[in-house]
């Protein structure tokens, strides 16, 4: 019997202000999540459902499998917490355990004391329940966190690995990107569709064309990488069939029109490289050019874009210039929507434009603006978008 084969509860991390986003994406993956708490998401179901979890969502961090709740005011009612559960049904004798901590509004706070104390606790019944005297910990990893809030201890596996935002087709890094996961949101709270013109014109290493081709082209994100929970000893090999699923999911007819600029030549042979690795480079168009002279002939397309913000890549004076130029490039086009995330306060003012929404968002643990300019909704017959 392993904890594998039964019913689970399943918690899903996102990062601060995307949470709804990443809530939509699991009701429209057929799950019933609950509320939101502290970028923590739940909803109930199997093992197949934890990895179908971090295949399809783009905008998830990490994907846990809740193990039990219990009460721990202090260090003898953590370690009997722990040492109470059935380690057995997740760990084989040569697992290797790894314990971080969290906590908050707790009697215990001292993160290494926790992580030391639950660690011996798994370790103890471990070698009681298989007889060994020790642990050889030389297989597979299994993280294991203890996040105490109000006394109580949450005590969650791991099935991630490395955090979802690395898709497995970035192998080069660009000079400021932005997370996958992050780019995924932002396109995904605007109102860009597949059918819709869609343009970064400081596209860097393509990451928001990158996913909002397969966006567009219904390709998981997960698609072309491995989680943790595929190397669990006691869990079931499934993942044929969920890659199975995801490949039958791919709209291999979509026609989309996706363009991204740079002025940085090397940056958009990145881009192509990383649309290359990701199959998606016959969907995009990716061209080194300077953002001023980006123009289309279509109506209603949509910007989403992380340009500069200054931070590292470039003076106050020129950044305000170049916010000042990109207002005025939006403006010669018709009817398109834009959004923009940047941490520079004073956006609209050198944008030349208020904006209709602004969002707080996170790039990086720097707070950001993500602000909506809207255009006009296209026809619904989809007539006079040229
Ligand atoms: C914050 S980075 C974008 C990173 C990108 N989202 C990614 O994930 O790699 C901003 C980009 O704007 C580009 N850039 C700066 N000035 C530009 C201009 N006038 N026209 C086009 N691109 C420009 C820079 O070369 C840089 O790649």
């Amino acid at each position: 019997m392993s904890v594998f084969d039964g019913k689970l509860r399943i918690e899903v991390a996102a990062a601060s202000g995307i949470e709804a986003v990443t809530k939509r994406e699991l009701v429209r993956l057929g799950y019933s999540p609950e509320g939101a708490n502290r970028g923590r998401i739940c909803f109930e179901g199997s093992y197949v459902d934890a990895l179908r979890a971090n295949i399809f969502l783009r905008t998830a961090e990490r994907v846990r499998i809740v193990l039990f709740a219990a009460p721990a005011d202090s260090f003898d009612a953590l370690f009997d917490a722990i040492y109470d559960y059935s380690w057995q049904e997740v760990i084989p004798p040569r697992g290797k355990v790894t314990v971080n901590a969290k906590t908050h509004a707790s009697k215990l706070f001292a993160l290494s004391a926790i992580q030391s104390v639950a660690k011996k606790a798994i370790v103890k019944k471990l070698t009681d329940k298989y007889g060994l005297r020790s642990l050889e910990e030389s297989g597979e990893e299994y993280r294991i966190e203890i996040s105490l809030e109000d006394d109580v201890a949450t005590v969650t596996l791991d099935t991630s690995g490395d955090g979802l935002h690395k898709r497995g087709w970035r192998t080069y890094l660009g000079e400021a990107p932005i997370r996958e996961t992050l780019a995924s949101a932002m396109l995904q709270l605007s109102v860009w569709k597949a059918d819709r013109p869609f343009i970064d014109p400081f596209c860097g290493s393509g990451t928001l064309p990158i996913e909002a081709a397969m966006i567009g082209g219904n390709i998981a994100s997960g698609m072309f990488r491995r989680f943790a929970c595929e190397d669990f000893a006691l869990a079931p090999n499934i993942r044929p069939k969920v890659q199975q699923e995801a490949e039958q999911l791919i709209d291999r007819d979509v026609k989309l029109r996706i363009s991204g600029f740079d002025i940085d030549g090397e940056a958009v042979k990145l881009a192509l490289k990383h649309a290359r690795a990701a199959g998606v480079e016959r969907d995009i168009h990716l061209q080194v050019g300077d953002m001023r002279e980006v123009s289309s002939r279509f109506k209603y397309g949509v910007i989403v874009t992380n340009p500069p913000y200054g931070e590292r890549l470039m003076q106050e004076n020129e950044l305000r210039a170049l916010y000042s130029d990109f207002g005025k490039m939006c403006a010669t086009l018709d009817e398109w929507s834009v959004y923009v995330i940047t941490s520079y306060r004073a956006f609209e003012k050198y944008f030349g434009r208020r904006a209709d929404k602004v969002r707080k968002l996170y790039n990086s643990e720097l707070e950001c603006g993500f602000y909506t300019f809207l255009g006009a909704r296209p026809p619904k017959d989809g007539s006079k978008t040229e």
